[in-house]
């Protein structure tokens, strides 16, 4: 077999058999196939689709290139969530500690930034001494012991995704509904969860920019997890505007601390409650989103998610006292504010903020990378200080940016001029979280309120 023919393959639209696509990825990950060839794969890929069976073949595929988590003895069941992407999207720092203090145990593996859309695996690392690199053993003894732990691919766990993730990002194929699927699948079923909630976003910071896209998205994820065996609920939510106040690595930690003492962004409580719900129900800890929901809010209130995410820090080597002094006054020297400008230059309302024009502002920051060997700023970012629906005078700050470097913050700064949109009517009120797909039954949500 040639690499060469199986590019050329999916290129004239042809479906790939199961042991093409195990010979690519195997030789991906053995080095005996270079990184031009695949990413021209899967450019492939991106322009022609995959059917479910190569999808299935190439999640096996991407699953077999290592060992999985063997979690047999830890009670279950072991629930995790999912995000598909976003701009400051900083759930899962929330959600991990909020069902292990509900004493549901989540095994967690997640990425790092992709794209435009930041990484899980960034922000984390964004706290002095914080690995995310953990051997099985330290997964395995971590989760056990806090309840949950946050783990990226590595040389032993799914070595092909940490591959094809970094190779994708820098070759434009992240936005590939069976690239995606994959990439999610395999991690998941190599982390050794039971049930999994999915948080699939659409709109123009998410990777699916129209909601029927990430509708698509979502049952693709739904009908391959179930093909697993997981239990599987997907939330499709909005991903128009940045979530929450704060999109950078440590900002979004301190987001996250704001969120566990409860007093988050409305918009980012919102979501972060509605995806806790459903780990609940998956969990067996309450019977239905409602009962979840309640449990959750009770939950965060009592204060024990934020001591199980900081047990959770000290257990991954961070520096809890480091991590707290820090908290508030870790910014980078490199700053300026955005100020509101409106066309008729008079108090207006911010109609939207464009979460792609910002994400993409926050890779030039220094959040994500251009290119694969970049490493990425963990003081860089931006904070809003309003959001749509608030209303500004012309000249007031919308937002402060934080960036690695000069010249940085002047790269970014026409995009995050761009990102903010005005209008002399407050715009309507919109839903946080448009749907709720799992297997053979949805629902469209009431979540939401205003964003
Ligand atoms: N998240 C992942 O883990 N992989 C993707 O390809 C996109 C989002």
């Amino acid at each position: 077999m040639r690499a060469v023919d199986i590019i050329a393959n999916k290129r004239d639209g042809k479906e790939l058999s199961r042991e093409e696509i195990q010979f690519l990825v195997d030789g991906y990950v053995a080095g005996s196939i270079p990184d031009y060839q695949v990413s021209s794969w899967a450019m492939a890929v991106y322009f022609n689709g995959m059917t479910p069976g190569e999808t299935a073949a190439l999640t096996g595929a991407m699953l077999a290139s290592g060992r999985v988590m063997d979690l047999s003895g830890i009670p279950g069941p072991l629930v995790d969530k999912h995000s598909t992407g976003g701009v400051g999207d900083k759930t899962s720092l929330i959600l991990a500690p909020l069902a292990a203090a509900l004493g549901i145990r989540d095994p967690m593996m997640s990425g790092r930034a992709l794209g435009h859309t930041g990484g899980t695996l960034d922000k984390l690392e964004s706290i002095p001494g914080y690995r995310t690199n953990l051997s099985i053993e330290e997964f395995r003894a971590f989760l056990k012991k806090d309840g949950f732990a946050m783990t990226g691919q590595t040389k032993d766990v799914v070595p092909a995704d940490r591959l094809l993730y970094a190779l994708r990002d820098v070759t434009a194929t992240v936005e590939s509904i069976p690239l995606i699927t994959a990439s999610i699948l395999s991690k998941k079923a190599a982390e050794g969860a039971d049930a999994l909630v999915f948080d699939v976003k659409y709109g123009s910071g998410a990777f699916m920019k129209e909601a029927t896209e990430g509708e698509k998205l979502a049952r693709s994820l739904v009908a391959a997890g179930e093909a697993m065996g997981k239990k599987i609920i997907a939330l499709l939510t909005d991903m128009d505007e940045p979530l929450g106040n704060m999109v950078g690595n440590f900002l979004e930690v301190e987001e996250s601390l704001d969120c566990l003492e409860g007093r988050g962004p409305a918009d980012l409580m919102e979501v972060t409650l509605e995806l806790a719900a459903r780990m609940a129900v998956l969990g067996k800890k309450a019977a239905g989103a409602k009962e979840g929901r309640e449990l959750c809010e009770a939950c965060l209130a009592s204060g024990k998610p934020k001591e199980k995410f900081l047990a959770n820090v000290a257990s991954q080597g961070g520096d809890v006292k480091k991590l707290l002094e820090l908290r508030g006054n870790w910014r980078s020297p490199f700053m300026a504010e955005v100020r509101a400008r409106p066309p008729a230059g008079r108090d207006v309302y911010i109609t939207r903020i464009d979460a792609f024009k910002v994400g993409h502002a926050a890779v030039s920051l220094g959040v994500g990378r251009g290119r694969i060997e970049d490493t990425v700023s963990p003081t860089a970012g931006v904070q809003f200080h309003k959001k749509r629906g608030d209303k500004v005078r012309s000249g007031g700050a919308v937002m402060t940016v934080w960036a690695a470097s000069e010249e940085a913050l002047a790269a970014a700064l026409p995009s995050l001029e761009q990102a903010v949109e005005y209008g002399t009517q407050a715009p309507p009120e919109k839903k946080h979280i448009l749907k709720e797909i799992s297997c053979g039954r949805e629902n469209s949500s009431g979540g939401g309120g205003r964003a």
